[in-house]
């Protein structure tokens, strides 16, 4: 079973991801952590986040990048991660390890914004999961004070909305719902609501 889940920043897709592969016993695969991992490369060789050879480069070595380094989860890192992810050549780096990632014999869910338009067009089940812009901003600010980063919530909301913006405007591998995907706006959902009516899902396919 390959579960591909999309939507944009903070909306909640890595949460449900999470619990659904222990719910279903599936590998997870963050693929946004891959982005950021290629982002964080360059931020750490002082490049500037266009040089794009460099990305490549960067994108075929991820065994060099921990991928549970706190860095990747900094704001600065995510911003340059959807620099380096509106490069057609950055994402065709990393297409065949989501991919071989997502044949596991166990199954797997993956998490993005192309899983279920690019990386797995046939999925077995596709859920966009989504959020009001404030929600989402609300919970990223949340988070990032509990790590004590200073910010403050319209900051957090600016950014995020930027980022959405130039992930749904790229060229290539655009933010969007797949046809075939199942709505989940969670705005109004705590986790463990929006755990239920992912399983629902889930489970119906
Ligand atoms: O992976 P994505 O960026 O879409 O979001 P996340 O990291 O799973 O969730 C962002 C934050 O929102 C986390 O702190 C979650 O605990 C919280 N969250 C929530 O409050 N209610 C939900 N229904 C889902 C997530
Ligand atoms: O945690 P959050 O939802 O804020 O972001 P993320 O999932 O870690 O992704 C960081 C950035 O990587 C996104 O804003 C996208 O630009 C890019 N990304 C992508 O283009 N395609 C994916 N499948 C995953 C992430």
């Amino acid at each position: 079973m390959i579960i591909a889940i999309d939507g944009p920043a903070a909306a909640g897709k890595g949460t449900l991801a999470r619990r659904i592969a222990q719910i279903y016993n599936l590998n997870y695969l963050d693929t946004g952590s891959l982005y950021r991992a290629v982002a964080l490369k360059l931020l750490r060789l002082g490049s500037d986040p266009t040089n794009f050879e460099l990305a490549v480069k960067a994108a075929g070595s991820l065994d060099d990048i921990a991928l549970d380094d706190p860095a990747l989860r900094n704001e600065e890192t995510a911003e340059i991660a959807a620099i380096v992810a509106a490069n057609q050549a950055v994402r065709a780096a990393l297409l065949q390890y989501q991919r071989d990632f997502a044949q596991t014999p166990t199954g797997a869910v993956l998490d993005g914004r192309d899983i279920g338009t690019v990386v797995c067009p046939d999925a077995d089940v596709k859920l966009f999961v989504t959020a009001s812009a404030e929600v989402r901003a609300r919970r990223r600010f949340d988070e990032l004070a509990a790590k004590g980063i200073q910010t403050t919530y319209d900051a957090v909301l600016k950014d995020l909305e930027a980022r959405d913006a130039r992930d749904q405007g790229r060229g290539t591998a655009p933010l969007k719902k797949a046809d075939d995907a199942h709505l989940l706006d969670t705005s109004k959902l705590d986790i463990e609501a929006a755990v239920t009516a992912a399983c629902k899902i889930i489970d119906a396919a």
